[in-house]
């Protein structure tokens, strides 16, 4: 049988349901998503995090399916992988080597580099970014910023064709972030973003705004990012907090 062509360079979201402790927590999610910048947003608990851990393969929805270039992410985890990378807000959950050369040269021997292949494009990507003195670093040793670049570039160093990120600069002072920021769109390919930063999101393609585990809203991130913005403060005028 020929292998299924790769012709659509798209994210396609089936029906997507997922329930956490009894509740619904994401609940009939289905999009089509082909532009490059994606930008995911909505009130804290609304399912931004569980729709992307979805979206990377690292969680099973109860119901629907999910395809990032024909790949079946959630049954196939070696072409999820190969196909993308996922940037979390916290990078001390996700660096687990204490060089820096060993975070980035794993991601590459998952992706079936030999160790002495790994590390020399390891030390080509540190090169290219002008970061050659890196790579004996202790990964401890990094500022929280630097943590977080390094999530960045052992997640590109896999050349993956979608970046998922979570919330992942919200720490950074202005000057780091802006920076990162800069970083990221000349390093990504496609990317999905998770944040509560609406300002960085005006330059993005599309804005999805979960609510209650449902696609609230959907399109330019001019209009939707208004709608969003006029929500929380009617709610704000109104309400408390939380209710
Ligand atoms: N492991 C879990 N067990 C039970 N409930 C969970 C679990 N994970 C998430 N939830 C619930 O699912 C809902 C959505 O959580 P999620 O983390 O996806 O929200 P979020 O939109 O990312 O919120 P935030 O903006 O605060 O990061 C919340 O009500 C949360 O309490
Ligand atoms: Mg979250």
């Amino acid at each position: 049988m020929p292998a299924p062509s790769r012709v659509s360079s798209a994210i396609e979201i089936e029906n997507l349901s997922l329930t956490q402790g009894g509740h619904p927590v994401l609940d009939g999610i289905t999009l089509s998503i082909t532009e490059p910048r994606i930008g995911i947003i909505g009130r804290n608990g609304s399912g931004k995090t569980s729709l992307l851990r979805v979206l990377a393969g690292l969680q099973r929805p109860d119901q629907g399916s999910v395809r990032v270039d024909g790949v079946d992410v959630l049954n196939d985890r070696a072409g999820a992988i190969r196909t993308l990378g996922v940037v979390f807000q916290n990078p001390d959950h996700q660096i687990i080597f204490p060089t820096v050369e060993e975070e980035i040269a794993f991601g590459l021997t998952q992706l079936g580099s030999d160790r002495p292949a790994a590390r020399a494009r390891t030390r080509e990507i540190l090169a290219r970014h002008g970061l050659s003195d890196w790579s004996e670093r202790s990964t401890q040793a990094l500022s929280q910023g630097q943590r977080q670049y390094l999530c960045l570039l052992a997640v590109v160093a896999m050349d993956p064709s979608l970046i998922l990120l979570d919330e992942p600069f919200t720490a950074l002072d202005l000057l780091t972030r802006t920076q990162l920021y800069r970083s990221l769109f000349k390093l990504a390919p496609r990317l999905v973003m998770v944040t509560h930063d609406t300002q960085v999101l005006e330059g993005f393609d599309r804005v999805i705004w979960l609510d209650e585990g449902r696609v609230r809203e959907d399109g330019p991130a001019p209009a939707i990012l208004e709608s969003f913005t006029a929500e929380m403060m009617r709610l704000a005028e109104g309400r408390s907090c939380w209710h």
